[in-house]
């Protein structure tokens, strides 16, 4: 099964997970880059995160959007911000065709858990097929295995 790992990460923890999942699981890997970096403080970025979830904003991406046609597995990586997947993660899947595509999410947080943003994501893309997501905070090489 040819399988993409998607991952968005501000500060490094999730692009580590990112890059862990892809060796285990012999997937290519495509980062997602914001036009407009998010480079300002925690305080700040938080506010711009609610912000961005209340307007429904889609921000630009500085990237080639990757043609995912011949991958049958995506694994969304994403730290989890103010409950829900960063903005600039949605702007991608909104350009891509999910039709049939397998895909999971992983996250990285503070504390929060991953499932509650994939029902909402499987409620946002219900032509893809979701599967549980994976909480990526000390995962272990074991727990990527089992999963998907
Ligand atoms: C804007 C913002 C909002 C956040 N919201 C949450 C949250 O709702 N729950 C949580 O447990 N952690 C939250 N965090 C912490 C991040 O999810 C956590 O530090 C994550 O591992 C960072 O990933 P990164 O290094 O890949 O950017 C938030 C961090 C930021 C910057």
């Amino acid at each position: 099964m040819d399988t993409l790992v998607i991952y968005f990460s501000k500060t490094g923890t999730t692009k580590a997970a990112a890059l862990k999942i892809a060796g285990i699981k012999k997937a290519d890997l495509v980062e997602i880059k914001p036009e407009k970096l998010y480079e300002m403080s925690y305080g700040k970025t938080v506010l711009t995160s609610i912000k961005e979830i209340f307007t429904k904003a889609r921000p630009a991406l500085a990237m080639e959007i990757p043609n995912i046609q011949k991958y049958d597995r995506l694994l969304i990586g994403c730290p989890i911000w103010c409950g829900f997947v960063p903005s600039v993660v949605l702007t991608l899947l909104d350009m891509l065709d999910l039709k049939g595509k397998h895909a999971a999410v992983f996250t990285t947080s503070g504390s929060t858990k991953p499932m509650k943003l994939a029902v909402k994501l499987k409620k946002l893309y219900p032509e893809a097929k979701w599967h549980k997501p994976l909480n990526a905070n000390g995962v272990t090489e074991e727990e990527i295995r089992n999963w998907m």
